[in-house]
């Protein structure tokens, strides 16, 4: 893309898992300067620390060399103040699930960047329209979905609010492309494609549980080798969280009013004991 539509340099707010897989695919896959925002050091920290193993185990595996690994390395900075990534084209917000954080977020990076930029958002149900909405720019809002591990994972998910134009839309696409994700278009619908489909299945697996149909390992079983999936449902929901799991069901439940999407008992006091998955150290199983 040419001129001033080409994305040069990317903005990731959220230095989490997903923020910092992000962060990691455009540096080395797409191999553009990367200026990561969040508010906590400590977050920061640790996604600096995931960032330089999975560095260190592709130069392991012989997959990139040493002074590849330090190109890509040195291509993600990390900055003080969300004003810091005015100059980047694209932003990517892989902020905390929460509407209000998201739109302060988008409200302040419209106007600190410059008027041509595009506004990401890795939200996985909120309503990009809404996030829009909340902006003076709504046009350059988009929604870029990734998966968790976003270097893994091949699919990005793009979704166009009402008010998103095809500049936009276009420009976001070859984002996610040059990243070399294959990319998907999903209406801003609740959860899009991806969540309206996962949520209602992860519940059902959770109510199965919570019923004594099976034990964990065997309704986790049941999908691995009777559906060739990577990972059971409940392993599936611990690896995402289950704080993230009923928080888009929630959004799921209110918003379309249906009661497939109503987020089980289970899942809900896991939820308040803390037990919240694999990054507390236990969800449905121990790590
Ligand atoms: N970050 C980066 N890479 C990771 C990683 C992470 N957190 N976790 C694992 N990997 C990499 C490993 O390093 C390894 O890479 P290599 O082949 O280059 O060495 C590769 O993934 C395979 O890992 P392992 O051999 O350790 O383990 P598995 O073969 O069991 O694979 C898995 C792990 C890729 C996570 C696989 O179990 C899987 O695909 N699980 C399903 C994941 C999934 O469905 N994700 C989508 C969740 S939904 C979502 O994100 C949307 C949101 O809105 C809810």
């Amino acid at each position: 893309m040419a001129g001033h539509l080409a994305i040069r340099t990317v903005g990731i707010v959220g230095a989490g898992q997903m923020g910092m897989g992000i962060a990691l695919t455009a540096a080395s896959r797409a191999a553009l300067p990367v200026k990561v925002f969040d508010k906590s050091s400590q977050q920061i920290e640790g996604g600096l620390k995931l960032v330089a193993s999975l560095l260190a185990k592709d130069v392991h595996k012989g997959r990139i060399s040493t002074d590849e690994s330090k190109d890509v390395h040195s291509r993600i900075s990390v900055v003080s103040a969300l004003d810091k990534l005015k100059d980047c084209d694209l932003v990517v917000e892989a902020a905390a699930e929460n509407l209000l954080v998201k739109q302060s977020i988008f409200s302040a990076l419209s106007q600190i960047c410059a008027p041509s930029s595009v506004l990401a958002t890795n939200t996985s149900s909120i309503s990009i329209t809404k996030i829009a909405a909340s902006v003076a720019r709504p046009e350059m809002v988009v929604g870029l979905h990734f998966f968790n591990p976003v270097p893994v994972m091949k699919l990005v998910e793009l979704i166009a609010g009402l008010q998103t134009s095809p500049s936009t839309l276009s420009r976001a696409q070859s984002f996610a492309e040059a990243c070399g994700k294959e990319v998907t278009q999903s209406a801003d619908v609740p959860g899009f494609v991806s969540n309206a489909l996962l949520m209602p299945f992860l519940n059902e697996a959770i109510m199965c549980l919570e019923k004594g149909v099976a034990t964990k390992e065997d309704i986790d079983k049941t999908l691995r080798l009777g559906m060739a999936h990577p990972m059971g449902p409940l392993q599936l929901a611990d690896f995402i969280g289950l704080d993230t799991c009923l928080a888009i069901q929630q959004t799921l439940h209110r918003e379309t009013g249906d009661d497939k999407y109503r987020p089980s008992v289970l899942l809900g006091r896991m939820v308040d004991a803390g037990w919240v998955g694999r990054k507390a150290g236990k969800g449905f199983y121990e790590y």
